[in-house]
């Protein structure tokens, strides 16, 4: 019997497991670390694959109409300044003139203490689940400690963009509880570097924020050599660098992380509407696809106000983090917005060839762009479990377990002999393991007693364990003791049926 329990904060219990585990640790720890940038264990690494390599899978193999690229993370600068990110990617930054602590001006939110009608003063905090009620609290504090007679106003939080010159003075820091912030100034996320032996300005160069310009920039290489008819896309998958100013959430946003992105490209005048549903759904039903839950995922249309002039519309797919629902996929229509930059900075024209009305056109583009590393601890965040289970002598004991779709987890199956001193099912264990080796990734394990050895493997994963038992070698049927990861359930199984279980499961 199992009763599911709520850790009492999810997020630590995943930073825990994905450290003691080896799926991921903090870089340099030997050095206290490297705000910002993570390193994936040896289980991780499997995982990040996995989920890789599903992408992969449907989004190019297994489909006609998108081919797959990888290019350079250091690009001609000019790629920069055509797309727009040396001017325009920045972020809002507020600086703590006393603790020299920086703040993301649309995460750092404000407001004014209203009791009667009259502002005494203001209150801030980071953005959170509970910024509204931190910002009433302290609020409701500032009157206590002043004595204030009167009523005080619910707050209104607005975040730091939205301030006027004269509220910046005012503002206490949520470091000192001063009002010790500058004013926002933009702050460019890009990485610089130099190429080559001399360091100056004609030598910067940048690391890649997003993977997406190199589809635009070798538009004309894979019209001209791929055999690619409109619509399609081209997809890579590779390393993205953004300075963030305040990485946090463990690794949801990070300063050096994975993206996968797709550029669909459609003739102009094509429904962009129709291609941009179409990928919203395709992305939501490939979340589910590798087992994140349905009643975890929801959209948000970005307002037209707030969107790029260019842009037709953008939606992002949210996930229900343990920290708040957050954004976890982008599908943008972007018009022909990339292609018209490089076009007009480079002087090559990215057109097509239109048969039938014999004219030249530039594309249109659709972009569903994903950070798998937010995959990675969205499937971690929502896998995870603890079971209180009770064994028929009437034990109870907590099971961690982390509910992985077959499609990811980094262990498919493990291979136990009952007993590690019986020669012949250690021998039967050993055969059985060393053949399925060769298709799946798996693990032996023939240390300590079968329970416990299942409940390391719940803790990574493992859909299956198989149990080479006395039945294996003494009954006729070579079968084995199948046990069943979420429900625990066994049962008899040939070698034939497992092979066939794992071929219909791991795709
Ligand atoms: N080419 C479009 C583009 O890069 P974006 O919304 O900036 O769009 C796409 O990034 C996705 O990349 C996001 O939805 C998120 O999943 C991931 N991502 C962005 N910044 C990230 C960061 N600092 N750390 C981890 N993932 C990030």
């Amino acid at each position: 019997m199992s009763t599911q329990t709520e850790p009492a904060n999810l997020m630590e219990a995943v930073v825990s497991l994905a450290k003691r585990r080896g799926f991921v640790f903090p870089s340099s720890e030997i050095y206290g670390g490297l705000n910002g940038f993570f390193d994936y264990g040896p289980l991780g690494v499997e995982l990040k694959k996995n989920i890789r390599d599903c992408w992969w899978n449907d989004m190019v193999r297994r489909r006609d109409d998108v081919v797959g690229i990888e290019t350079s993370i250091i690009m001609h600068p000019k790629v920069w300044e055509a797309s727009g990110h040396v001017a325009g990617f920045s972020d809002p930054l507020v600086d703590c003139k006393v603790s020299k602590n920086r703040y993301r001006a649309d995460q750092l939110f404000f407001a004014p203490i209203v009791i009667d009608g009259v502002t005494h003063g203001y209150v801030s905090a980071l953005e959170s689940e509970k910024t509204t009620e931190e910002l009433q609290a302290a609020a409701e504090l500032f009157k206590r400690k002043k004595a204030i007679q009167g009523t005080l106003a619910p707050v209104q939080p607005k975040d730091f963009t939205e301030a006027k010159p004269e509220e910046i003075g005012q503002i206490p820091s949520p470091a000192t509880g001063n009002p010790d912030l500058t004013p926002p100034r933009a702050f460019n996320m890009m990485f610089q570097t130099n190429v080559g032996a001399m360091t100056d300005a004609s030598s910067v160069a940048y690391l890649r924020p997003e993977t997406a310009q190199g589809m635009f920039v070798d538009f004309k290489n894979v019209v001209d050599t791929g055999r690619v008819k409109l619509p399609f896309g081209i997809a890579q998958t590779g390393k993205s660098f953004r300075n963030e100013i305040t990485p946090r959430n463990f690794i949801f946003r990070s300063r050096e992380f994975e993206q996968m992105e797709m550029e669909f490209f459609i003739h102009e005048d094509d429904d962009w509407a129709k291609w941009h549903r179409y990928w919203i759904n395709w992305c939501k039903d490939w979340l589910k696809s590798i087992g994140l839950p349905d009643s975890h995922l929801s959209e948000y249309d970005h307002l037209k106000e707030k969107l790029a002039f260019y842009s037709k519309g953008t939606t992002d797919i949210m996930f229900k983090f343990p920290f708040g629902v957050q954004e976890l996929w982008g599908i943008a229509a972007r018009g022909n917005y990339d292609l018209t930059q490089h076009a007009n900075a480079s002087g090559k024209p990215q057109e097509i060839f239109d048969e039938a009305t014999k004219k030249k056109f530039v594309p249109h583009v659709i972009e569903p762009a994903v950070g798998l590393d937010r995959i990675f601890l969205a499937v971690l965040a929502s896998g995870y479990a603890e079971e209180q289970v009770t064994d028929e002598k009437g034990n109870t004991e907590t099971r961690t377990v982390l509910r992985l779709s077959p499609r990811i987890a980094p262990v498919k199956v493990a291979v136990l002999p009952l007993l590690k001193n019986k020669e012949q099912l250690v021998a039967r264990a050993q055969k059985l393991y060393q053949k399925l080796k060769r298709k799946y990734p798996c693990f032996y394990d023939e240390a300590g007693a079968v329970g416990r050895r299942y409940r390391r493997q719940d803790e990574i994963g493992t859909p299956w364990c198989v149990t080479i038992d006395f039945d294996t070698i003494e009954k006729e049927g070579d079968t084995f003791t199948l046990r069943e990861r979420d429900s625990m359930a066994q049962k008899r199984i040939t070698e034939a049926e497992l092979f066939a279980l794992l071929e219909e499961q791991v795709y």
